[in-house]
């Protein structure tokens, strides 16, 4: 068994590698001056099974190639299986037609994993169930849940105060599974309405959250824009206090400003996704799912 690591998340892959008890495998990877890239394997890997920890984050083309390049040179280099880790996979929002003649780029992006010769996938908190069934090789979906449920009930918050809360109707059953795991707590959603990609507008909130602790659950966070403005509802609603825990913190812009803005107690995240310096904040907590 051989772990190697992308360039898109090295710390995690070297969590994973410790966690694990072996060291990370050698591969050189380079950019050229046009931004092409170059792989090559740093040892035989001959008749090996090879796990490939590369998520597709931002910047998701180049990671998404790197992955690519990456598979291509284990397969020339003889591997038995070879397994792309992907924590974070790039394009998943886009899993459906919701207009005429648009593509549907998750689909495209499981074929050309598959494609260029991965024989295994393992994702983690993909967008949607159906994300799965795009590839045609096996997929081993796991949760980030677990480790943020271990945090969040260390916090001793009274499971009468909680209110577990989907900040759109596409995220119920997520929040439903989660609620579930906090001592059935009741579940609330709010009624997202989007005017245009990455805007989004609240209309209305189902279920009650006054005097309570809402706990917002999303697979997501990139501009901030559905969270916050589910905080924003809720704390209308008479919310006590509001959490946001999302697996995936992809922080496009503003997303920082608006998580920062005084709506969360605190916004826990994984680290399927590197959070530089420059985008934490006081309320801000990564969680390892190594
Ligand atoms: C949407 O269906 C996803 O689950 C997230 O809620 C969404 O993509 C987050 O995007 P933003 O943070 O830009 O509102």
């Amino acid at each position: 068994l051989r772990v190697f690591s992308g360039t898109a998340n090295p710390a995690l892959a070297q969590e994973v590698a410790c966690y694990l008890g072996l060291d990370l495998g050698s591969m050189k990877i380079k950019r050229f001056a046009d931004g092409e890239i170059y792989v090559q394997v740093g040892e035989s890997i001959r008749g090996c099974d090879v796990f490939l920890i590369q998520p597709t984050t931002p910047p998701v083309n180049d990671n998404m190639m790197e992955l690519l390049i990456m598979i291509d040179a284990c397969k020339r280099a003889s591997a038995r299986s070879i397994t792309a880790v992907l924590p974070y996979f790039g394009y998943a929002r886009a899993d459906r037609k919701t207009q005429g003649r648009e593509a549907i780029a998750a689909k495209l992006s499981a074929n050309i994993i598959t494609e260029a010769g991965a024989d295994r996938v393992l994702a983690m908190d993909l967008h949607s169930g159906q994300c799965v069934g795009y590839f045609d090789i096996p997929v081993d979906h796991v949760y980030g849940d677990s480790v943020i449920l271990d945090y969040l009930s260390s916090k001793r918050i009274s499971s009468g105060d909680l209110v577990v809360v989907s900040p759109d109707v596409g995220g119920v059953a997520r929040a439903r599974a989660f609620a579930k795991k906090l001592n059935d707590a009741p579940l609330a959603i709010v009624d997202k309405r989007r005017s245009a990609h990455n805007v989004s507008e609240v209309m209305n909130l189902i279920g009650d959250v006054r005097g309570k602790v809402a706990v917002l659950v999303d697979d997501m966070i990139d501009t901030a824009g559905t969270i916050t403005n589910a905080a924003k509802v809720l704390h209308l609603e008479g919310a006590r206090e509001v959490y946001a825990c999302c697996t995936h913190a992809v922080f496009s812009p503003p997303a920082v400003e608006r998580l920062s803005s005084g709506v969360f107690q605190e916004v826990i995240v994984a680290n399927t996704i590197p959070v530089p310096p420059s985008h934490q904040f006081p309320e801000l907590t990564v969680l390892s799912v190594a």
